[in-house]
């Protein structure tokens, strides 16, 4: 059991949304001077200087020991059941940041384009020189699945340490069904080493083998015959993914691709609209995709396509960072009554960062968010567009106890306004207190 008391800011406290839309974005559930209590791997209970939590632990306590069948003296007694008291003076509490896309299975890097990047060549000119994603599909095939996965769990470790708790992986660097598997294999395998909780996205369709060049439609049929179907007979994937823009996947293609995908349980969540108006967005609300992400294209059609579906529109503002692309018109979006979730895009092309701090930083500056704002979009939405929304992205009793106290700082604006510098200080996931290499 654990307390956090004397929490300068307790932030982003509710109970049972799964959303945040539009306006709502801009109101911030805070508690000062609060205190925390957590107990396995649950949020308990949590209140201000102004509720006894002596009072509120010892019924707790009472009530829990009358529940279990274990016997008193012993349950009592046990290690697990002491209090572990952390005082937060000057510290404020946040739910861990949720990334609701990354890409941050890969081998190797890419800092050779980021230079062609610099001389002005384009992310599809890049692509059409086989770099890209065909570059890392190449330096993934000769990496091993032991090889891949020690360097995606430093990575993991990581984001763990700059506030992360949660964390959807794609493949989609395998490009064939051996190479797909082998991605999703070591996704599985990260869902048993790291104490962050992992869902796993396949994305077959990322871009178009070089032996498939002329032959896409034969690369899709490849995706819908092989890959989908051994994907689901492994249960290797919790959703489908597609690039869905201009250069890459039709819309009529994505169609196609989803609907195989949604016949083996698999909910798509795609790209759409980074590049152009691609359709994207709209075959992603045709099949209820639970995010379409990027949209740096959403025009007012796009936007009332989104309005009154269940989809969670996502931005990327790394890779618009990154890429030096147009901004998505998030202000529009959220006054137009959408909710909008970001995420670190993490990837060796377009975002090679998974810092959600700097995610906030980016969300303020480049889209004008109020913190209130941007911190809905990698908490609770973020949490939503990755269907994990109940138990993770913001602080409520019977919640994952996945969270942050941060170093001491003056307030929750401070978290965006000083970007660059890591303010987390203390990792709580799963109700355990993390250190750096656990
Ligand atoms: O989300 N847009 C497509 N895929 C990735 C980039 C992947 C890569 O360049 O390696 C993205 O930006
Ligand atoms: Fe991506």
């Amino acid at each position: 059991m654990i307390l956090i008391k004397n929490i300068k800011e307790l932030i982003q406290v509710e109970e049972g949304r799964l959303k945040v839309p539009g306006k709502e974005m801009a109101h911030l559930p805070v508690l000062k001077d609060a205190w925390l209590f957590i107990d396995g791997d649950r949020i308990i209970d949590f209140g201000t200087s102004e509720d006894n939590y002596e009072l509120r632990i010892a019924n707790y306590e009472k009530t829990t020991r009358q529940l279990t069948s274990s016997p008193t003296r012993q349950f009592a007694n046990s290690p697990a059941r002491q209090l572990k008291i952390i005082d937060a003076t000057g510290k404020l509490v946040f739910p861990s940041f949720c990334d609701s896309h990354t890409h941050l299975v890969y081998a190797g890097s890419r800092e050779i384009e980021y230079i062609d990047k610099i001389k002005g060549r384009s992310y599809e000119e890049i692509a059409k020189r086989g770099g890209g994603i065909l570059n890392s599909a190449k330096r993934l095939h000769e990496a091993s699945e032991e090889e891949l996965t020690e360097q995606a769990l430093s990575r993991l470790n990581e984001i763990k340490m700059l506030g992360t708790g949660a964390v959807e992986i794609k493949s989609g660097y395998g490009l064939s069904v051996e190479d797909e598997l082998k991605m999703l294999r070591v996704i599985r395998r990260l869902k048993e080493l790291s104490p962050l909780a992992i869902v796993a996205t396949f994305l077959g369709a990322h871009a178009v083998p070089a032996e498939y060049k002329d032959r896409q439609e034969e690369f899709v049929d490849l995706v819908i015959n092989e890959m989908i179907p051994q994907v689901a007979a492994e249960e290797l994937a919790d959703y489908i993914d597609v690039f869905c823009d201009r250069g890459f996947f039709t819309p009529g293609e994505t169609d196609r691709m989803l609907l195989a995908g949604m016949k083996y349980g698999l909910r798509p969540k795609i790209h759409a609209n980074e590049l152009g108006y691609s359709g994207g967005i709209q075959v992603g609300v045709k099949y209820n995709a639970l995010s379409v992400d990027h949209l740096e294209y959403t025009g007012d059609e796009e936007i009332k396509c989104l309005l009154g579906s269940e989809t969670m529109p996502t931005i990327l503002p790394g890779a618009a960072f990154f890429l030096g692309l147009q901004h998505a018109p998030v202000r529009k979006m959220m006054d137009a009554g959408l909710p909008v979730a970001m995420a670190s895009d993490f990837n060796p092309g377009s975002s090679p960062s998974g810092n959600m701090q700097f995610i906030l930083s980016l969300a303020c500056i480049n889209y004008r968010m109020l913190p209130e704002e941007a911190i809905h979009a990698v908490t609770i939405n973020s949490a939503y567009a990755m269907g994990l929304s109940e138990d993770y992205g913001s602080i409520a009793r019977g919640k994952k106890a996945n969270l942050f106290i941060t170093k001491p700082i003056s307030s929750y604006q401070f978290m965006p306004y000083a970007y660059g510098s890591n303010k987390v200080e203390t990792v709580i996931l799963n109700g355990n207190i993390v250190t750096r290499n656990a």
